[in-house]
Order: C-alpha cells, then structure tokens, then sequence
C-alpha cells in the first residue's frame, strides 16, 4: 500500500491540518471511546483486513492494530497520520471525492468517523455506496456522524453553530443535519442490511465530569481553530469569536450542554 501519492486538494474541508488539530481529534477520540464503551459497535468479529476512512490522527485505527495485531488495518485521508504507528498498519493519503483506491469486497470491516465536515452534502450516497463496494461479504460498514449544533440551543454556542453552518453551506457541507439524521438511510441505499443506527447524547463541560471536560476542550478548541475562517468568511473580528467562546463555556455549566453523535452500521450482504 503506498504512502507517497499527493492526494488532490479536499477543497471542501473547513479544518485543514494545524498541531493543535491533532490534540483536538485524539481528546475528541478519547471522549466518544470512553461515552460508547467501545470503539465502534458492530458486531465485526477478528477482521483480517480493515478500513478507516478519513482517519485523522490515527488514534482509532492505531487501537485498532493493537486490538487485531494479526489484522492489516488501512487508514485513509487527505493527510498522513500521526508518528508511532504499529507495524500493521498501512497509511495512504487520497481523496474519499475520488472514490476509493481499492477493489471490490476487500474489507472485513470499513470504519468513517466524522466526515460531515468535508464531504459535500451530495457527495455522501456515492461515498457510502463506496464503502459498502470495497467491504466483503458478510463484512460490516460503520459511520460516525456528529449533530450540526449543541443542544439545548443558548446563544453563544448557537452562534457559534450558526459560523460553522456557514462557512460549511459556502462549500457544500451538511448545515441542517441531514447527514447525522440519515447515516442509516444511506446505509440502506447502498445496499447494506441489517442496518442499526444510535446516538449519543455526550456531556459538553465541567459538569459531566471525565467526557464532559474532553468534549469541552474539543468544541474550545473546534471554535478557536475556526476563528480565523469565521474572519474571513463571515466578517466575524476573531476577538468576536474569542468572546463568544468565552460565553458559550459559561452556558454549557449552565445548561448542562450535550453533543450528539450518530453511529449506524449495516452488513454487506453475503
Ligand atoms: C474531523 S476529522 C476526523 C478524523 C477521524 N476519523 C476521527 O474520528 O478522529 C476529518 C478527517 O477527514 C479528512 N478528510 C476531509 N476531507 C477528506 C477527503 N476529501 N478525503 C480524505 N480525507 C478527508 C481530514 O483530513 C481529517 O483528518
């Protein structure tokens, strides 16, 4: 599996590779491991070969390795993964817009977590109908989506929502939630069976202890890191943005936020 192509450009991802992003994808990966109990739902058995798509640091696939040593696991993305990778794993840099670089039924197991930032909103039936091809039958199919706002609505956060949904909007992304509210339909459509689908509710703050502190540095972080994007695409002074993220922390304590994430999976049919 070779590493070395440049993959073209994902124009449409709104946030691109910076050190502080890889801080925050792993302590988003540790508070969603931690709220589900497992790093993914399926009943997937001890794949030989599995798929990662848009892997992001490499956390989730690396526990993946770790968990199946005799297992080949394959991470995919715009962008190479994080150093320290064990010896099964193999990374290769492409773009998910281009189709997927692998033949049909490879997969024992073909993972996508939280891509609604990148994938254009009609590119997602094609995107899952890949997915399905490229796992085996019999193999499972997991997607991992999170909601486009916190709940309940408060106005900082709400605004802070509401830059997100626009600088989103402007590149084609999710800005109603239609992804997370159809991960299982796209599932269906792509021909998968036995499709299951649940969410999350996960605490944002202080006050939900472990998993609401790792999910209040990811949304600081998530909103801090969009400052500069907010400035340019929305008008919005970064100092704005600072100031809201300062108040939407105080609403979280406050009334006791959530974020939500959607996991379905489905079976390819044998
Ligand atoms: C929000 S991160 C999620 C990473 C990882 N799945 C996780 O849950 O921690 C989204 C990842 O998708 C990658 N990505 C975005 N658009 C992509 C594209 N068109 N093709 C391949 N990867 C893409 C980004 O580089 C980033 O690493």
């Amino acid at each position: 599996m070779s590493a070395d192509r440049e993959p073209a450009s994902g124009d449409a991802y709104v946030l691109p590779r910076h050190p502080a992003e890889l801080d925050r994808l792993d302590v988003q990966h540790y508070a969603l491991r931690e709220a589900l109990g497992a790093n993914y739902l399926a009943p997937v058995g001890r794949p030989a070969r599995v798929l990662d798509v848009g892997t992001g640091t490499g956390q989730w696939v690396y526990d993946l390795c770790r968990k199946f040593p005799e297992a080949l696991v394959v991470g995919l993305d715009l962008e190479p993964s994080k150093p320290g990778a064990p010896a099964n794993y193999a990374s290769l840099r492409a773009n998910v817009l281009d189709g997927l670089p692998f033949m049909d039924d490879r997969f024992d197991f073909v993972h996508q977590r939280l891509l609604f930032t990148g994938v254009p909103l009609n590119a997602w039936p094609g995107l899952v109908a890949e997915l399905v091809r490229t796992a085996r039958p019999g193999g499972w199919i997991e997607l991992v989506e999170g909601a486009t706002r916190l709940e309940p609505v408060s106005p900082a956060s709400d605004r802070l929502s509401g830059l997100l949904k626009h600088l989103g909007a402007a590149r084609g992304l999710d800005a109603t939630g239609a992804v997370f509210d159809s991960l299982d339909a796209h599932l269906v459509r792509a021909g998968a069976t036995m499709v299951t689908k649940q969410t999350a509710a996960l605490p944002v703050g202080e006050w939900g202890g472990r998993i609401g502190s790792l999910m209040a540095s990811d949304i600081r972080a998530l909103f801090t890191r969009l400052a500069p994007g907010f400035a340019a695409a929305c008008g919005v002074p970064t100092s704005e943005t600072e100031d809201l993220v300062l108040a939407a922390q105080r609403e979280w304590e406050r009334h006791h936020t959530t974020y939500s994430f959607a996991v379905a999976y489905g079976q390819k049919p044998r």
